[in-house]
């Protein structure tokens, strides 16, 4: 089986910054990948080089075997993104700012009733974006990341920030989706208990280069370790959980 996704060789300098370093991923239909790694470690410049946003400075991605540079209009209507962080109009509201990206995506009123629905947002209709709760805004970007059904969702630290609850709620909603839906996710996140609960496998960043890639019991059954964050410890002296 073709993978949904296939990135090779990606590197990417910010002046004397080498962020990432020549990494290749692979997703298959349906999978849900993590990807870990302190602060700088690169996640945010190679989802968004999957994404389209960045140019990486050497290696190609493919979405389906289609490149950014021919097939841009058509990888939008496959692909779900929510950024690092995400900025809203204000002064609309939250079924208004739906409307709006339904509008650029062709997405049904149905469609937008539907991942009201899914994200919880139904008793915020009428709110402006300025007045959501952090938990909230998170909600409401991945309800604007799932409006177009897509193929491959692409989140970055979807929970950061977020108190235990909200945390837990967004998981519930991303495990249903993966439950109910054909949709392949790769995600983000400081959070290993996130990246278990929901992912099938994880690729370890550190400085640009992916550090261990593989399922979690793989990768603890291997090394010995009792959990990612003393694998990554000692593979490092970095930790991957904030605050500890
Ligand atoms: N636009 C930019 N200009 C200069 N340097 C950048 C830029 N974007 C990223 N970098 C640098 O590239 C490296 C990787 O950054 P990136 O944002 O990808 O890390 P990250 O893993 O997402 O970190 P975090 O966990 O803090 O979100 C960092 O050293 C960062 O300072
Ligand atoms: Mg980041």
């Amino acid at each position: 089986m073709n993978p949904l996704l296939e990135a090779t060789a990606i590197s990417k300098s910010f002046k004397s910054v080498k962020a990432l370093k020549g990494v290749d991923i692979k997703l298959m239909s349906g999978e849900f990948l993590a990807l870990l790694g302190p602060n700088g470690a690169g996640k945010t410049t190679l989802v968004e080089i999957i994404e389209g946003i960045q140019k990486p400075d050497t290696g190609t991605v493919f979405i389906k075997g289609m490149n950014w540079k021919e097939h841009r209009h058509k990888i939008h209507q496959i692909i779900g993104i929510s950024l690092q962080e995400t900025f809203f109009f204000e002064r609309i509201n939250v079924v208004e700012t739906l409307n709006l990206f339904a509008t650029f995506f062709n997405s049904s009123k149905k469609q937008v009733e539907k991942v009201l629905n899914q994200v919880g947002l139904q008793d915020k209709l009428k709110a402006w974006t300025m007045h959501l709760s952090g938990g909230q805004r998170q909600r409401l970007a991945l309800a604007i990341a799932m409006l177009n059904e897509p193929e491959l969702l692409l989140l970055d630290e979807p929970t950061t920030g977020l108190d235990p609850n909200a945390r837990r709620e967004i998981w519930d909603l991303l495990f249903n989706l993966k439950k109910t839906s054909p949709t392949s996710m790769i995600l983000t996140t400081h959070y290993m208990e996130e990246a278990e609960y929901l992912c099938d496998r994880v690729i370890l960043l550190s400085q640009g280069s992916i550090l261990m890639e593989g399922t979690v019991t793989k990768l603890l059954n291997e090394s010995g370790c009792k959990n990612l964050d003393e694998l990554f410890l000692a593979k490092t002296g970095k930790r991957l959980e904030e605050n500890q």
